[in-house]
């Protein structure tokens, strides 16, 4: 245990290998308070085990309206509203919210999309051969394919993708002002607000089965104990977890095989691998890079500390995913390791609803790039790849990839 108190920046710098977490993290360890921004001190959770007993102990909240709840810039805290998504809420109010949306990503449900995942993958990828090399992966496909299937499962118009990935990456951008955070949400909830207010009218009596076939949103917006505040924050959540987090994870695991060919080799000579790879992918990348928060309602003994009611701490998925005690050699990027316990997805009640969604979309896109674009190769200098370091999700800002 060490107590440093020290002024520690969020996301921490990387250094050297930039799939792995910056030392900055790891360094005091396992369990050291630091001072945020504002000066509020918070723990920083790295282990494992502790990262996992924190996500499931509800003596630590969620809600960010609990004073001392660490925020890790002044943007973040701009995020805080009488509304918030499930995200942001204790039990028994997240699960209330959260139990509406349960079915819509059940594994069934989503195994029943999945030709049509591989409908949309193999359509970008014809337009981006039809492009002709060298093309920028991520607008092309990594950030196309999980913004068209959210679009679809919500119901909301593909056309105004180019507003609301624009907000969207605002408001993930630890680094924005808090000005400009609150612009970003501000718009994105007044957009969703529109769309449910004109799903709510034009469903009102046509019953549940239609609304439903038109999609989450109409199917939230027609339920008489939602206000249109409680569908559009929910459907935020969805609109941005659904698109931003899964396009990171594509660019960054596509950079991540074509830095380790032989791991990709791997994948190409035998496909059945592909979802044992995606476990690891999202192991080792863990892309929820700055911890999760939370804030502790009692006092609690915890990783060898003592953490007060009203003290924050900060679970890293990110040192945890590399915790040598469970994953040997984690450093390495490794198709064939089992890597189901990782804790990329969280864990506990706020365990990720679209994980399902995510590996489907993830398993479909890489076996299909692996198998049509066996030549694949990045178009610039490794070096010269540019890195979301200070985005909330770790992710790259263009992939230019040839073949
Ligand atoms: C929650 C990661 C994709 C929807 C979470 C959490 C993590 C996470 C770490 C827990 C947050 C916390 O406990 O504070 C990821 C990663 C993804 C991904 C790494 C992709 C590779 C998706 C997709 C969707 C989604 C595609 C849906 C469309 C959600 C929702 C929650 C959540 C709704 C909140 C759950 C709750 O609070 O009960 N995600 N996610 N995520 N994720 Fe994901």
């Amino acid at each position: 245990m060490s107590i440093v108190d020290a002024p520690f920046s969020l996301p921490a710098p990387r250094e050297g290998c930039p799939f792995d977490p910056p030392p900055g993290y790891r360094e005091p360890a396992p369990a050291s308070r630091v001072s945020l921004w504002d000066g509020t001190p918070c723990w920083l959770l790295t282990a494992y085990q502790d990262v996992r007993t924190a996500l499931t102990d509800r003596r630590f909240s969620a809600d960010a309206r609990h004073p001392g709840f660490p925020f890790l810039s002044p943007g973040r805290r701009e995020l805080v509203t009488d509304k918030p998504s499930f995200l942001r809420l204790d039990d028994p109010e997240h699960s209330r919210l959260r139990r509406m949306l349960t079915t819509d990503f059940l594994i069934k449900r989503v195994d029943a999309m999945r030709p049509q995942i591989q409908r949309i993958v193999d359509e970008r990828l014809d337009a981006m051969l039809a492009l002709g090399s060298p093309v920028d992966l991520v607008a092309e496909l990594a950030l196309p394919v999980p913004s068209l299937v959210i679009c679809d499962l919500l119901g909301v118009p593909y056309a105004d993708h180019d507003f609301f990935q624009e907000q969207s990456r605002r408001l993930l951008d630890n680094a924005a002002s808090a000005d400009s955070v609150r612009q970003a949400l501000d718009r994105l909830t007044g957009y969703l607000r529109e769309l449910a207010t004109a799903k709510r009218e034009r469903f009102a009596g046509a019953g549940e089965e239609l609304a439903e076939a038109d999609g989450i949103l109409a199917k939230l917006a027609v339920r008489e104990d939602l206000t249109v505040a409680e569908v559009a924050s929910n459907g935020l959540l969805l609109l941005l977890a659904g698109h931003e987090t899964t396009a990171n994870m594509t660019s960054l695991s596509t950079l991540a095989l074509l830095r380790n060919p032989e791991q990709a080799e791997r994948l190409r000579a035998d496909p059945t691998l592909v979802r044992g790879a995606v476990e690891e992918l999202l192991r080792y990348l863990t892309i929820v890079h700055t911890g999760l928060p939370r804030v502790a309602l009692e006092d609690v003994e915890l990783g060898g500390v003592a953490i007060a009611a009203g003290e924050g701490v900060l679970c890293m998925l990110a040192t945890a995913n590399r915790d040598e005690e469970l994953f040997a050699d984690g450093s390495a990027l490794d198709v064939e390791r089992d890597a189901r316990r990782h804790l990329a997805f969280g864990f506990g009640v706020h365990q990720c609803l679209g994980q399902p969604l995510a590996r489907a979309e993830l398993q479909i896109i890489l076996e299909t790039l692996l198998r049509r674009l066996p030549a694949l190769r990045l178009a610039i200098p490794f070096e010269e790849v540019d890195f979301r370091t200070d985005a909330l999700i770790y992710g790259i800002r263009e992939l230019p990839v040839a073949w």
